[in-house]
């Protein structure tokens, strides 16, 4: 038999880490948000999924779509993985309709490989920076010519906070109103290079895995949370237009102020989910201890704590105020065990983060 050729393609996607949070869906099934979300694309050079995609005529069929994720086999059977396949494929199916000498691609098994070089459901978007990656994959391997917008509105079938890694800078995930999804997709609210002192240290207090997930926590939440109402009715509006308004004006004291509101928001409609999610530990608390007194020694906001569902801080702040920040924590939190700090360059100067290697 003539050996089958392989069809591979790799890429890189970074994490980002909400500012205004994404957290209750509307439609699990399509998984749309009840709120819009704004976050910060991180750099790639410290967090970041590497994955690769391919399919061959000599992978068996009878083995289907596989997943290796960190080394071990992972589960592609559910709903939502296979709505990024299901989408991916029809538009290589497409593209195939229309150029009968294209290769077959879409009929066949696809492999994945991945890795994150960071914890793997821990609070720091792993699911983001993993579906991107999956999508701009599958997509690269199909050479489809999709936009990071239309990959966008795949990923967050995803993952919802996906949607947002297709972009650098600074990223507003629209919850759109349509009941087919087809408007709840990312765009980019300011290019990197806008803001480019900005920058976040994550601090790593625990690797291991959440107790509950992201997915389950929200729904948990919207299920039995009061507080919950006033948050997406009145609270995620307003901190939308002020963080939006922030950005453009470059206030860091505006930013920081919104970032730790809503991190407290979202933590308290958790609390008052019934029965409670805690996300945050100790470590976690005195991470905002110590950023408050950062910045009451500085007699400004210097410093922004928040934290996704998990107790890994992300602290953002502004490069000339490195010694400020970075020294204090290490200071503080120095005899604490057991955490370890990445600092990063906060941001990615391109649009779209495609760095197919
Ligand atoms: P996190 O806070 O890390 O985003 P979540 O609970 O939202 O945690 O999601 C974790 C899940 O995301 C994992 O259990 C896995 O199913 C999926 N995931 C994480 N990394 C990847 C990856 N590189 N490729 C595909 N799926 C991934
Ligand atoms: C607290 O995007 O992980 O990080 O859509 O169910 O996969 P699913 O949830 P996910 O939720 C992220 C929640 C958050 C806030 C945010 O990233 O906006
Ligand atoms: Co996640």
């Amino acid at each position: 038999m003539a050996a089958e050729k392989v069809y591979r393609a790799s890429t890189t996607a970074p994490v980002n880490i909400a500012v205004v949070k994404y957290w209750g869906k509307r439609d699990a099934k399509l998984n749309l948000p009840t709120n819009s979300s704004l976050s910060v694309t991180l750099s790639q050079s410290d967090l970041r999924t590497l994955t690769t995609a391919s399919c061959s005529a000599s992978y068996p069929a009878s083995e289907g779509d596989s997943l290796i994720l960190n080394g071990e086999a992972a589960d592609v059977a559910g709903a939502r993985t296979q709505a990024c396949f299901r989408e991916l494929r029809a538009r290589r199916a497409a593209l195939e309709a229309a150029d009968p000498s294209l290769p077959k691609l879409s009929v066949l098994p696809v492999r994945l490989v991945s890795e994150n070089n960071f914890p793997t459901a821990a609070g720091l978007a792993s699911s983001a920076a993993g579906f991107a990656a999956l999508v701009r994959a599958i997509a690269d391997l199909y050479e489809l010519p999709a936009s990071p917008s239309e990959l966008s509105l795949i990923a967050r079938q995803g993952s919802g906070s996906a949607c947002r890694s297709l972009f650098g800078g600074y990223v507003a995930w629209r919850m759109g109103d349509a009941a087919d999804g087809s408007d709840s997709l990312a765009d980019q609210v300011a290019e990197a290079s806008h803001w480019p002192e900005m920058r976040a240290v994550v601090l790593v207090v625990s690797a291991a895995k959440k107790g509950v997930s992201s997915t389950s926590g929200m729904q948990q939440t919207v299920a039995t949370s009061g507080l919950f109402q006033e948050r997406i009715t009145n609270v995620v509006p307003r901190n939308m237009e002020a963080m939006e308004k922030a950005i453009k004006e470059r206030d860091f004291a505006a930013f920081a102020e919104v970032t730790m509101r809503d991190s407290n928001s979202f933590h308290a409609t958790c609390a008052d989910t019934y029965p409670p999610i805690f996300y945050m530990n100790d470590v976690s608390r005195a991470a905002i201890r110590a950023v408050e007194a950062i910045n009451t020694a500085a007699g400004r906001t210097v410093a922004a704590y928040t934290f996704d569902a998990g107790p890994n801080a992300v602290i953002y702040y502004l490069e000339k105020e490195t010694e400020a920040v970075v020294g204090t924590l290490y200071r503080t939190l120095g005899e604490i065990d057991g955490w370890k700090a990445v600092t990063t360059q906060s941001l990615n100067s391109s649009v779209s983060l495609d760095e197919g290697i």
